[in-house]
């Protein structure tokens, strides 16, 4: 027998109807916000991922679905969605087009983690991108949309934000960072001491305990932004409470992948174990760039979808549309002509076997029907539907003009 691969999973059943459930919501306020669909590939080449999500993080270097194809090329199933979007954005010229641009995606994305709950190595996001937009409404926009997304699907979340500085501000903070950081050195973990040099504020995120005590007093890039970072941070702030979105800044979120720059913000579950991040996002203002593009202001954000369908829960047994079945041979031609009008506004299931009304009734509730419709050689002579409401438990015998003529208003 062969299974699914580790860390990877089959969708079905409920799991199926809370995905498509999600994707819907989620995909409806993005359209509201403005935003339009883009699919891009899942393979790409790795000099993207290399370019964006940088040399430096645990996605790079350990994590990638690497290899080389059949040409001969270095190419790798996307870890995340952000790359792809911009690599289409530059390779559109968009950026020398100017204006604003809006993308929502979804989607398989693919990491080399040790699984655990709420951590596969084949999961979906659900992501926005959005270009050209340099103001820090856009940030809070961004975030309004993701909880809108939330609240409509009934989920408690708590909101950490953070400013991860620009250009300007960031090098100065980085080096008294790393001053402090060699000072601790022999007191960090391996991975901490690596990344002293490759990339030094992601050690402000190390979950080791030891290094956490350590790490208390070091300096903050909240306390060093310039006055044009600091101005937008407040403004921020400030935008989410005047519209009443709960927030906590958490001066050590920084976020695993190093395109950020700016606002950084994670939406936080407490229901569902030490893998809790179900969104995170922010700004990334220099990405355009690294890859080849013009300078364009950006910011977006993904949801991981495995992660919030664990939080979703969907009535059960709904019963909805149509079993339509024949009680004789004859009236089976005339089933299947009705099941096609009926298809136009719902759902209807045709079973081909002639049966008893009791048979037809004990089946069209096995597929969840809300009506089992029957026609039998008399519904056929003249011309009229038995139709049985399986929740409000009322039988009716109407012809087809009038059911559909009820189903039009
Ligand atoms: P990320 O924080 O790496 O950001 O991933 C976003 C979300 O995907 C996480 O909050 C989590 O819910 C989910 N996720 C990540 N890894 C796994 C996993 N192994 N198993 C299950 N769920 C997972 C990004 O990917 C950025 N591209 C977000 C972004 C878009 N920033 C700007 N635009």
């Amino acid at each position: 027998m062969i299974n699914p691969l580790r860390g990877m999973k089959d969708l079905a059943g409920s799991d199926a109807a809370k995905f498509n459930y999600f994707l819907d919501v989620a995909s409806s306020v993005a359209k509201r916000y403005g935003y339009s669909y883009l699919e891009t590939p899942i393979l790409e080449d790795t000099a993207l991922f290399k370019r964006s999500v940088g040399e430096s993080s645990d996605i790079v270097n350990k994590e990638m679905y690497q290899f080389t194809d059949k040409g001969g090329n270095d190419v790798c199933m996307r870890p995340e969605g952000t790359a792809g979007v911009v690599r289409y954005f530059v390779s559109n010229k968009l950026d020398r087009a100017g204006g604003k641009y809006r993308y929502y995606y979804h989607g398989p994305m693919f990491r080399y983690e040790r699984p655990q709950k709420g951590r596969l190595r084949e999961f979906h996001q659900f992501g926005c991108e959005s270009f050209g937009e340099a103001s820090v409404y856009e940030d809070y926009m961004t975030i309004e949309l993701i909880a809108t997304i939330f609240d409509r699907l009934g989920i408690g979340y708590t909101l950490e934000i953070n400013s991860l500085g620009c250009s300007e501000c960031m090098p100065g903070y980085k080096e008294s960072l790393v001053s402090y950081l060699e000072s601790k050195k022999e007191l960090l973990c391996e991975d901490c001491n690596r990344r002293i040099d490759t990339n030094p504020i992601r050690v402000l995120d190390c979950k080791v305990q030891s290094c956490k005590d350590e790490l208390g007093d070091a300096p903050k890039i909240t306390d060093n932004l310039c006055a044009s970072c600091n101005k937008d941070f407040a403004k921020l702030k400030e935008l989410l409470e005047q519209n009443g979105i709960k927030y906590s800044v958490n001066k050590n979120l920084v976020r695993g992948l190093d395109y950020y720059s700016k606002t950084a913000f994670e939406f936080v579950s407490s229901e569902i174990g030490a893998q809790n991040a179900i969104a995170g996002g922010g700004r990334y203002d220099r990405l355009v760039e690294f890859l080849d593009g013009k300078p364009t202001s950006a910011v977006g954000f993904a949801i991981g979808i495995e992660r919030v369908m664990d939080l979703i829960t969907l009535e059960d047994n709904k019963k909805e549309g149509y079993y339509i079945g024949a009680m004789d041979e004859v009236a089976l031609d005339r089933v299947i002509g009705v099941a096609k009008e009926l298809k136009v506004f719902d759902k209807a299931v045709v079973e081909y076997t002639p049966r008893k009304l009791k048979a037809h009734l004990k089946a069209a509730d096995r597929v969840d029907a809300r009506y089992c419709l029957v026609i039998g050689e008399n519904e056929l002579q003249n011309g009229t539907l038995w139709i049985k409401d399986l929740v409000q438990k009322q039988e009716e015998t109407i012809t087809l003009e009038e059911l559909l003529k009820r189903n039009k208003q």
